[in-house]
């Protein structure tokens, strides 16, 4: 018995290929049961094998396109308050930093999330699974790191794992109390309460399973920064690291000496830096959506790609990157960083599942893989950078249940 057949697929989008960076299958189905892919293929084979009459769902994909669900390995979707004025104040010059240094920027959600109470915090990241998962997102990593105290980074944890449980959408939980320095606190002191006392407690409830840092320009240096990832390291939690957004100061280097998943944004990295990364097999996640925001130069891709780095994309989302959808993403990954819609594909979806070390076959459609599979209302995937600004995406199973659509 099987449990869904989708059949006569225009294009089957099926993962990366030998000498491809994605392959496809036209005119093909899926089959899935126990919500695996246990058939990929052109239609008559599959069919013949799972036929939709027999199944106990079928679907008609004749004209459109079928794609891994996409994986966002990098946001900070949960979040409380409004900081559209500062889009605003951005746009007349105002920067990050000095917004940051005012209070501002993430010091203001950080209010906004410590007088929030567990349920408004768990109906605002619901609210935003909804709208990833319309939009194709069927696994994404959300961050802590709006509480900067012990108390209110267990609590954002404790939603984003109740969000899990409660949402379609895998969630994958990182704790990130090195986000920003509280307010008038030296920062190797508030380094000290991370290592102390905020990791050991996260460690001890088991509600995260990466540690990331800001190792940034007036924010934390790489010294505070390893201390962090050591910390989390000891305490089982493994390292990611926020490297070279907004200056270069050695946050990809870090991230390699610590064999971290990721090393994300890269901005302002070097050659040197991409060759540290590749040796060490840290996942480069790009945010071009952030570069988009900030009106900064985007990451060098070429650079990585030319070298075989196996590039992730992710949305960012936040209050200063506030964009939901990984086909937003792929749109200014092709047109601001020149990579091809197969490159951008591949990157939110088996790269990106490689930036949160999951499971091989993650973010593909092969055999054995979770059954994640997104419609979108077009005849290739190309379309869904191409078409920028429009949400393609028809109907989503989410481990062989459909979704959405
Ligand atoms: O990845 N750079 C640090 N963190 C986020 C921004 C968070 C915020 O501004 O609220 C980022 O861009
Ligand atoms: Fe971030």
């Amino acid at each position: 018995m099987t449990d869904l057949v989708v059949y006569d697929i225009a294009e089957l989008a099926v993962g990366p290929g030998t000498d491809e960076p994605m392959e496809t299958i036209g005119n093909a189905a899926v089959a899935v049961d126990d919500g695996e892919v246990v058939a990929v293929g052109d239609t008559d084979g599959v069919t013949d094998e799972h036929p939709p009459s027999a199944a106990d769902a079928a679907y008609d994909a004749a004209g459109q396109a079928v794609l891994p669900g996409f994986v966002d390995p990098h946001t900070h979707a949960l979040f409380a308050g409004d900081r559209s004025d500062e889009f605003e104040a951005k746009l007349r010059g105002k920067t990050y930093q000095e917004l940051l240094a005012e209070g501002g920027g993430i010091l203001r959600t950080v209010e906004a999330v410590r007088t929030a109470d567990e349920d408004t915090l768990l109906a605002n990241l619901r609210s935003h699974l909804d709208v990833m998962l319309e939009h194709g997102t069927t696994t994404v990593e959300v961050k802590s790191g709006y509480g900067l105290d012990t108390e209110t980074e267990l609590r954002m944890l404790r939603v984003i794992g109740r969000a899990d449980e409660q949402h379609p959408v895998d969630v994958v939980p990182t704790f990130m109390g090195a986000h920003a320095v509280p307010q008038g606190m030296d920062t190797d002191d508030y380094v000290d309460e991370v290592v102390e006392e905020q990791i050991p407690a996260v460690a001890e409830q088991g509600i995260a399973e990466f540690c990331d840092v800001f190792c940034e320009e007036g924010v934390f240096s790489v010294e505070q920064s390893r201390r962090v990832l050591d910390a989390g390291m000891e305490h089982g939690l493994t390292p990611k690291v926020h490297a070279e957004e907004l200056a270069h100061i050695g946050g990809t280097e870090l991230a390699a000496e610590v064999g971290a998943t990721s090393a994300d944004h890269l901005l302002h990295s070097t050659e040197e830096d991409v060759d540290a990364l590749v040796d060490a097999g840290v996942v480069p996640v790009l945010l071009p959506g952030t570069a988009f925001g900030l009106g900064a130069e985007y990451a060098d891709a070429d650079v990585l790609l030319d070298v075989g780095a196996p590039v992730a994309i992710a949305t960012d989302f936040n209050p200063n990157c506030h964009s939901h959808s990984m086909g937003f993403a792929q749109s200014l990954a092709c047109v601001g960083m020149r990579m091809t819609p197969a490159e951008a594909l591949r990157a939110s979806t088996v790269n990106a599942a490689a930036a949160l070390d999951l499971p091989a076959r993650h973010g593909t459609l092969r055999e054995g893989a979770p059954a994640d599979l997104v419609v979108v209302d077009a005849p290739s995937f190309r379309h869904v950078p191409y078409q920028y600004g429009v949400n393609l995406v028809e109907t989503v199973w989410k481990d062989g249940e459909r979704v959405q659509g």
